[in-house]
């Protein structure tokens, strides 16, 4: 059930299905099809191959805001479908906070992947993500979410609305590192995108 975001002051709770990863109630609700993620996968024939094929569902994404006077902390619970467009394994965009001073926690509550976390200078960072694991993500820290498996990768988000999400940034500059599907086991590659980037 989508619910009116409004200011509480009070203590509030959601339920979460940690199955299937739905939240009830939720603020907002996304789907992202292969179409929204064009940019990111580096095969574009594969990325066009999917999308006449049905565009699937890559990833979906629950929101509650808990929004009070004095703070505007949210959480996130995300599920990263299993499959791969190419070779690349479905991941989630992948963002970096606009606001400098933004850290966020996110939590893997089922399935087994990898959290790609890079500074867009010198520090790209491949940590295992799976049932169990909680990451801190530190500011200024570009961040996405890799599905190496073979059932949905569900996580639980939580930070600040105020921190903003950019995804523009980190689009145009790509990650260092692609993860790649080879004969059923994950591996980084170099990204090409990155690579014509610094190039340019
Ligand atoms: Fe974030």
């Amino acid at each position: 059930m989508e619910q009116e975001t409004s200011i509480l002051n009070v203590p509030v709770s959601v339920q979460i299905n940690l199955t299937d990863g739905l939240m009830q109630p939720f603020s907002v609700h996304d789907v992202r099809r292969v179409t929204q993620l064009t940019e990111q996968f580096s095969d574009q024939a594969a990325v066009k191959n999917a999308i006449s094929q049905g565009d699937p569902i890559v990833y979906e994404i629950y929101h509650h805001l808990f929004l009070t006077d004095k703070s505007d902390m949210a959480m996130g619970m995300s599920v990263i479908s299993a499959g791969t467009v190419g070779k690349e394994y479905y991941m989630t965009k992948g963002h970096i906070h606009e606001r400098d001073d933004q850290a966020e926690i996110y939590y893997c509550v089922q399935g087994i992947g990898l959290i790609l976390l890079d500074d867009l200078q010198d520090d790209f960072q491949a940590l295992p993500f799976s049932n169990g694991t909680a990451v801190h993500i530190p500011p200024q820290y570009a961040h996405r979410v890799v599905n190496t498996g073979s059932v949905p990768l569900i996580f639980v988000s939580a930070f600040h609305q105020a921190a903003g999400h950019a995804y523009d940034q980190v689009a145009k500059k790509g990650f260092a590192k692609i993860v790649i599907d080879e004969n059923g086991k994950p591996e980084l590659r170099s990204n090409p995108q990155r690579l014509n980037a610094l190039s340019k």
